[in-house]
């Protein structure tokens, strides 16, 4: 007689859960699924597929002799120090430098209300962690990042949309959103926005709209959580003055990043918090990982101090202008009429919204097997919204790749656009939906 499995297999078959622990998990971990863009990675590493996808820095351009140099240099002569546990809060040197370089974008801070994080990844989470309580509500922009999305579904925290358009968040739909949430009873937390170069909207805030979402929130009594990982990377203008520079020391989490600008190998970010929520970030870092890699944080600073680091974001962004210059070329040539985009200055992505009902996502297969990947825009709603829309990168494919990419998009598109000319709605790839629904945004 078989014995049945034991708990520690994962079981399969007609009818078996395949995760042998579930009944044991905790609540928040039911919450925790693959993200589209992880399920895509296998498919979307293979050569001979164009990945539009990921949103991979290039760093073909990095001085790597300089870094490897600079790294040799660091354990040979600080060794003891560098691979050493460090301060909870991060390395005082580099906590410094970072001061210096949010300055570029306006804002004044002291280094002791600088909290160092393992990517701003890490302090998406400290940040929900420390605010969070489950059915707490996070507005966000819709679309979102879908790693913040991910961080506040483990925290089972309710997202709740807040609508873009070209110019970014939209002041009204905010006040509106704030005004929901209160109608019902629960309390919304903060306010999440990327208001430069919107991963994935491609979108950037308008000025005088900083100025408005920041009046909005503060009298809402509602934290702003500014991530801004992409704001020196814009191709035609100096960087925008940040929302936490407008007067928002008291209501402004600031989220920043070296993973754009330097490596994000190294994952060295950081969040620059009013000095009672530091203390409080600085309890959950600990809690979570004692103190960020000391090695890397001297990386990164001896990096800013003795290398023409300026002068390398500078070389990044001509890079990044090329390639999102040759997607912008190729798109109208290539997408089936009605089809609409945002037009970035800066950062790595274009938001596209398909015509008619066409479903992002059921032509993903389609697509891959023409070998070319995007990220459907269902993977940056926290709730059904996104299905005509779908997320290309630039930033890390040549651009004779990029336009073989949207070329190749192109056709898949097309061809499903004739056969619903063919074959009439019958053949529709997209689920009916009940017209309440909001509608996706449309950024063109
Ligand atoms: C908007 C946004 N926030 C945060 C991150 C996380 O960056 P990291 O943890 O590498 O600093 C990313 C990465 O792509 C991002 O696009």
């Amino acid at each position: 007689m078989s014995k049945g499995p034991s708990p520690r297999s994962p079981r399969s078959g007609p009818g078996v859960t395949l995760d042998a622990f579930t009944d044991r998990y905790a609540q928040r971990t039911h919450g925790m699924t693959a993200s589209e863009i992880r399920a895509l990675f296998a498919v979307a590493s293979r050569p001979e597929v164009v990945s539009l996808a990921g949103g991979m820095p290039n760093l073909s351009a990095l001085p790597l002799d300089a870094v490897g140099k600079l790294v040799g240099d660091l354990v040979q002569g600080s060794g003891a120090q560098a691979l050493q546990y460090g301060s909870g809060q991060g390395d005082p040197h580099l906590r410094e430098l970072i001061c210096t370089v949010m300055a570029l974008e306006g804002i004044e801070a002291s280094p002791e209300d600088v909290v160092v994080t393992v990517g701003s990844q890490q302090a998406l989470d400290l940040v929900t962690r420390v605010f969070c309580d489950p059915g707490d509500v996070v507005l966000a922009e819709a679309p979102s990042y879908v790693g913040a999305l991910g961080t506040f579904a483990a925290y089972q925290a309710d997202v709740v949309h807040v609508a873009m358009d070209e110019h970014g968040l939209v002041p009204a739909a905010l006040r509106e959103a704030i005004a929901a949430v209160k109608a019902s009873g629960r309390r919304a937390k903060f306010l999440y926005t990327v208001p430069n170069f919107h991963n994935p909207a491609g979108v950037s805030m308008a000025e005088e709209r900083r100025d408005e979402v920041l009046e909005i929130c503060s009298s809402a009594g509602l934290l702003v959580l500014e991530d801004n990982p992409y704001g020196l990377l814009g191709f035609d203008a100096p960087p925008t003055r940040a929302i936490r520079a407008r007067g928002g020391e008291d209501d402004v989490l600031y989220l920043g990043s070296f993973s754009k600008t330097f490596a994000p190998g190294l994952r060295v970010g950081w969040v620059l918090a009013p000095h009672a929520v530091r203390e409080k970030l600085v309890l959950a870092a600990e809690a979570a990982v004692l103190c960020p890699p000391q090695l890397n944080q001297m990386i990164v600073a001896e990096y800013l101090s003795t290398q023409d680091w300026q002068g390398q974001v500078s070389a990044f962004r001509g890079m990044y202008r090329e390639r999102r210059d040759a997607m912008l070329d190729e798109l109208p040539r290539q997408m089936p009429a009605g089809t609409t985009w945002t037009h970035p200055t800066g950062g790595f992505y274009v938001w596209v919204t398909l015509p008619g009902d066409l479903d992002a996502k059921v032509l993903l297969p389609r697509a891959v097997t023409a070998r070319v990947a995007f990220v459907p825009g269902t993977a940056f709603f926290a709730d059904d919204n996104g299905r005509s829309n779908l997320r290309l990168s630039y930033c890390f494919p040549e651009p004779e790749r990029i336009r073989e990419g949207v070329r190749r998009l192109g056709g898949v598109l097309a061809e499903e656009v004739e056969l619903r000319a063919t074959f009439g709605s019958a053949g529709s790839t997209r689920p009916n939906r009940p017209h309440s629904e909001a509608p996706a945004p449309d950024m063109n």
